[in-house]
């Protein structure tokens, strides 16, 4: 008889072999394999991503996209994990450029989401230095428009590849994640894990990155939640941020709005631009002729 295990994908996002991400994407991995699921890993700098085009085709047209590159393929392997850690390297502040490329990709997911809905992942980021890495949830943002539920995102520090192996706190915590990830895949309860969030972090999308609304409010700038600032015995801030529970359940990645926004925004973009295109016409012809481009065949070739 044949079992089938269900299964793990580890997301590479460096690199550098045997750096840190990779490093911690695998304690992660074999922990969950001790739990019977099947595990593969697949390095993201294997793939080859262009930029997005901005055609628009898979939103008005609700075509697959055109630009022939390893999107889908990507795609593919998210589909058929039942679960997946996406790891990242922090370079200038954020994650790797690969998922913004992915991320930007983000208005055709609609396309998908019904075999991605509510698989759950999980992120490590790593940076060399404590506060250097504000953009990490830009990560999450990948995990959430896909689709998929985030249940736990951890950030780990080492600059040199391998240093942060030197780190016990930073060890369990990716032990942690392997295990809370493949009990989730297995199906238990995610109100039994026990994850430790950032007490003022948005419990969506885990970020610091606030914006004031009110003298009182913040709002999440990446998944519109928002807070009000209470007076708390936090020892180190005095107060505390308490979340608007109707936020949390309509925030910017849920299904809805995600579908709403494309629906009903993106798609409305076009009869408002077609509704203006004469004028549009003559103010874009007026900017046409204005010709200073470099020659792609007279670029210099190097850096000097
Ligand atoms: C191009 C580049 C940019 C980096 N930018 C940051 C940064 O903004 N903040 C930070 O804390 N570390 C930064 N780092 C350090 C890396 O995040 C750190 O070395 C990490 O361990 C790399 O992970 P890896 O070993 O998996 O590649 C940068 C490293 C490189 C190569």
């Amino acid at each position: 008889m044949v079992i089938l295990l269900k299964k793990i994908l580890g997301v590479v996002g460096s690199y550098r072999k045997q750096g840190n991400t990779e490093l911690f994407v695998k304690l992660a991995m074999m922990e969950a394999e001790k739990h019977d699921l099947k595990v593969e890993m697949i390095r993201l700098t294997d793939f080859n991503f262009k930029p997005c085009r901005g055609c628009m085709a898979c939103v008005f047209k609700a075509a697959k996209c055109r630009i022939n590159d390893d999107f889908y393929e990507f795609l593919n392997h998210i589909e058929h994990a039942d679960g997946v850690l996406f790891g990242s390297p922090t370079y200038i502040l954020g994650p790797q450029a690969q998922f913004k490329q992915i991320l930007d990709r983000f208005l055709l997911i609609p396309q998908h989401i019904d075999n991605l809905q509510h698989k759950p992942a999980c992120t490590v980021t790593v940076s060399g230095l404590k506060g250097w890495h504000p953009l990490s949830p830009v990560l999450n943002l990948v995990v959430l428009s896909l689709g998929m539920n985030l249940l736990d995102s951890i950030h780990i520090y080492g600059p040199g590849p391998g240093q942060a192996l030197l780190n016990e706190e930073s060890y369990q915590k990716a032990i942690d994640v392997g295990k809370n990830l493949a009990l989730a895949i297995k199906g238990e309860d995610y109100d039994s894990f026990e994850i430790k969030k950032a007490p003022n972090s948005c419990p969506v999308c885990d970020g610091e990155l606030f914006t004031p609304i009110r003298r009182d409010k913040l709002q999440c700038a990446l998944c519109h939640t928002r807070a009000s600032i209470v007076e708390s015995n936090n020892q180190q801030l005095g107060f505390t941020l308490k979340f608007e529970a109707e936020s949390l359940k309509h925030h910017r990645w849920t299904e809805e709005a995600m579908v709403h926004h494309i629906e009903e925004w993106v798609k409305a973009t076009e009869h408002m631009y077609l509704g203006k295109l004469e004028e549009i016409n003559k103010l874009k012809a007026q900017l046409k002729s204005f010709d200073r481009w470099i020659p792609r065949s007279t670029r210099k070739k190097s850096f000097s």
